[in-house]
């Protein structure tokens, strides 16, 4: 059986699964978005995503498509049909098709939702943790809201392919102080010289990342110390280590910043005990 997609109501197939023309998600990016990690078919960091879930559509004065209960169930269906047990999985909800004019409709529309399942290959993630991949900087261009999870990437999009063209994994925004805010869809952190973990604070302009949050709570569990103080490219490069976590890449060490290595070009102790520690903690909660 192929890939199955869930589309307002429906599981149908994936090569099959459409939204329409006037989908407000697809002319506005009017929509937001979730992406939860799944380990033996279950949802990782499940509350701080559906909490984050209901804190975008409320800032976009949007109501919970359905319950969370009731999303639950549909997310576990849709794992089910699709036969995966490791895997990403992605809603996105829009608020729905109408005429094309930029102020909402006057009578609410039905809210257009769709779930996607991608297998993850677990092993590939591994070794590629243990390699550690790159990153390049590129200068930050995106709205001020990026708190929300809005389907609205484009920035982060062409950030990203800048990173391919460079064969890099992940670029990082720079602000015009000179300071890393986040990845294009991770958040960035670093080990500084002193030992400490540093990654932009939640007042910045960024995505609340679940992962990070998370993480935060590992780290406090060790013992370690964490500053939210921004760092620069260059404090990266001179880092004892540096790191990206997401939902899809975990906790995922960086080895170099635009091509100059860092650590030596080695995956640190640092990143690759909290990527343990953190899947660990991952496959213990998820429900
Ligand atoms: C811009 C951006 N920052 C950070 C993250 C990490 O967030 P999370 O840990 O919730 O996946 C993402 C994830 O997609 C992202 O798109």
């Amino acid at each position: 059986m192929g890939r199955v997609a869930y589309v307002n109501g429906r599981f149908v197939p994936h090569a099959e699964a459409y939204v329409h023309i006037e989908d407000r998600g697809y002319q506005f990016a009017d929509a937001i978005y979730e992406v939860w990690a799944v380990f033996d078919g279950k949802l990782a960091d499940a509350e701080g995503h559906f909490v984050r879930l209901e804190r975008s559509l409320s800032e976009l004065s949007m109501p919970m498509p359905m319950s969370r209960a009731a999303l639950t169930l549909v997310l576990k269906e849709a794992l089910r049909r699709n036969r995966v047990r490791e895997a990403l999985i992605y809603l996105q909800v829009s608020r729905g098709v109408a005429p094309r004019d930029h102020a909402f409709p006057k009578t609410p529309v039905r809210q257009a939702v769709v779930i996607t399942v991608s297998p993850v290959d677990r092993a590939a993630s591994e070794a590629r943790a243990a390699k550690g991949v790159g990153v390049v900087t590129t200068p930050e261009n995106r709205w001020g809201r990026c708190d929300i999870k809005t389907v609205g990437l484009l920035p982060n999009a062409l950030a990203k392919q800048k990173a391919r063209e460079a064969g890099a994994a992940e670029a990082w925004f720079v602000d015009e102080l000179g300071f890393v805010t986040e990845g294009a869809s991770s958040n960035a952190w670093i080990v500084d010289r002193e030992g400490r973990l540093r990654t932009r604070d939640t007042n910045a302009n960024i995505l609340r990342g679940i992962t990070r949050k998370t993480l935060l709570q590992v780290i406090a569990n060790e013992g370690l110390t964490v500053d939210e103080r921004p760092f620069t490219p260059a404090d990266a490069l001179e880092a004892k280590e540096a790191f990206i976590t997401g939902a899809g890449t975990l906790v995922l060490p960086v080895v170099s910043v635009d091509g100059k290595p860092v650590n030596g070009g080695k995956p640190g102790p640092v990143a690759t005990r909290l990527r343990s520690l953190y899947i660990e903690r991952a496959k213990a909660t998820a429900i």
